[in-house]
């Protein structure tokens, strides 16, 4: 069995994929405070989570929000589902590059450490749905290569996304379909992120 086949079978697992990020993070919390500012969603705000995996950002929203995650790994789905039962939260089993949702019918997306995921035409098809379905706002998590230091390099290799890409690749193809509004990168462990805020056209 290759590395790469080991590491996506131990990831699509939920606790392993948990574990992992935390190490490489060194933590959550500067992440999850980043993205907190950033996204301050008003009360009743609709807010879909694009590859929301394990519901690790449905955490970011209290029961005034109306929260939906789409995936297509069902354990992932299963491990969320009970992870928020009984909040203002769904989880549904749907193909971002299929979504079958209306036009403007949520206010804020999230596209959290997803897009490395994809190839640029299969980006070409979730960015243009996400538009569509999207009225106000739409927020991206990204990792950022970073360039001199090894260690970092070996690390990034865990990642299960194929498309790292640098900072001015992420805002060419944001940029395609969407308003980029701001861009910010901080370091978190090993890992340096961008929180890229854009808005629909
Ligand atoms: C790195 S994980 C990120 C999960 C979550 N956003 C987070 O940061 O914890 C990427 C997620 O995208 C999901 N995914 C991959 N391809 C997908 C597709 N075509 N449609 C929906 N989800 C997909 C995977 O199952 C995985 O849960």
């Amino acid at each position: 069995m290759s590395f790469k086949t080991f590491k996506n079978n131990l990831l699509n697992n939920p606790l392993p994929f948990n574990v992992v990020r935390s190490i490489l993070l060194a933590g959550k919390g500067r992440m999850y405070k980043e993205l907190r500012n950033a996204i301050a969603p008003e009360k009743d705000s609709k807010v879909l989570d694009v590859g929301s995996g394990t519901g690790e950002f449905a955490l970011l929203f209290d029961n005034s929000i109306d929260y939906t995650g789409i995936d297509m790994n069902s354990g992932f789905l299963d491990y969320a589902s009970s992870l928020y039962k009984n909040q203002n939260k769904k989880f549904i089993q749907m193909d971002a590059t299929k979504m079958s949702f209306k036009k403007s019918e949520f206010d804020i997306s999230l596209l959290l450490s997803f897009i490395h995921h994809f190839s640029e035409s299969d980006l070409d098809k979730i960015l243009k749905e996400v538009n569509r379905i999207t009225k106000k706002r739409i927020f991206v998590l990204e990792p950022v290569p970073r360039k001199y230091n090894i260690l970092s390099k070996l690390f990034y290799a865990l990642d299960r996304g194929d498309f790292i890409r640098k900072k001015e690749e992420q805002l060419r193809i944001l940029n395609k379909y969407f308003t980029v509004d701001s861009y910010k990168e901080f370091k978190s462990g090993l890992y340096t992120l961008s929180i890229i805020q854009c808005s629909s056209r």
